[in-house]
């Protein structure tokens, strides 16, 4: 086993699917314990579920005393609990809609890094100087606008400056917390699962490979190891940057196949 984070003490929001299950099972992997913090129930990972709201303040501080009461320390959060919401235009979305997306998206996110503040200021590796890592879990949609789903978008682009100012708070105070955002591109999660329905996965799947340059949208597992390289002190000084990992997706237009080419 690659013992890597052997001794820290990690917390994956939304870890029971997608993206937060295989986080939490590669952090697992690299020695943390890992509390995977999840409204649905977690079954047969490698980590400790607990029930959680990332939107319910008193959930937030259950959770915290929860972990430093059992495990004594707080290292890693990864912020990564999210909804996509329904697609809806400015004229389409009602304030309903918009508030669930940003209370999930945005306010969870910023919950979540409040609380992991407090928690790795008295216990973060290097204690007595305490630190830690935030991985807040973004998206493209948070880089570039889309016209279709402006809660989504709205609620991680929020995510994306949250982050900066999270990480110039701590750098300035000299906490030893980094805090960074991951921006995936397509993820074959039980996100798509509302849109499998309405167009079928394999039409559905096959037309977003088509939109990333590298040919096919990411396994969770991709995802999990950039979240984990910027969860080890292996980006130790990785603070406040937004690391993009869409296949190619926001790098520029792409001619398919690319004119004057052999
Ligand atoms: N899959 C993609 O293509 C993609 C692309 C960009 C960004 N993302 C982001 O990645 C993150 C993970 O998404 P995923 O694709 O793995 O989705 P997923 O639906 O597989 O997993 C999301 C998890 O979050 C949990 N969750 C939802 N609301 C919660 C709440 N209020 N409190 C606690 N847990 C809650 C769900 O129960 C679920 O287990 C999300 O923030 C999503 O926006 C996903």
């Amino acid at each position: 086993m690659n013992a890597e984070l052997e001794g820290q003490v990690a917390i994956v929001t939304g870890g029971a699917s997608g993206i937060g299950a295989a986080t939490v099972a590669l952090l697992a992997e690299a020695g943390a314990r890992v509390v995977a913090a999840d409204l649905q129930e977690a079954r047969g990972g490698p980590g400790r579920f607990v029930p959680h709201d990332v939107t319910d303040e008193a959930a937030w501080r259950r959770l915290l005393d929860d972990v430093l009461d059992r495990e004594g320390r707080l290292d890693i959060l990864v912020n990564n609990a999210g909804i996509s919401g329904r697609m809806g235009s400015i004229e389409s979305t009602d304030v309903a809609l918009w508030q669930k997306v940003q209370a999930v998206n945005s306010e969870g996110v910023f919950l979540g890094c409040q609380t992991a503040i407090e928690g790795m200021k008295k216990t973060g590796p290097g204690k007595p100087a305490a630190g830690g890592s935030i991985v807040n879990v973004s998206s493209i949609a948070g880089l570039q606008a889309g016209n279709g789903a402006i809660a989504y978008s709205a609620s991680k682009g929020a995510v994306r400056l949250l982050t900066k100012s999270v990480a110039l708070y701590c750098a300035e105070k000299k906490y030893a917390i980094r805090c960074n955002s991951v921006h995936p591109g397509g993820v074959d999660t039980p996100i798509f699962d509302n849109l499998w329905q309405m167009v079928g996965r394999e039409p559905g799947k096959a037309f977003l490979d088509a939109r990333h340059p590298i040919g096919h949208m990411a396994e969770p597992r991709e995802l999990a190891e950039v979240i984990l390289f910027l969860a080890s002190g292996r980006s130790s000084f990785v603070t406040g940057a937004e690391f993009v990992a869409d296949g190619g997706m926001t790098t520029g237009l792409m001619r398919r196949p690319p004119l004057g080419a052999s």
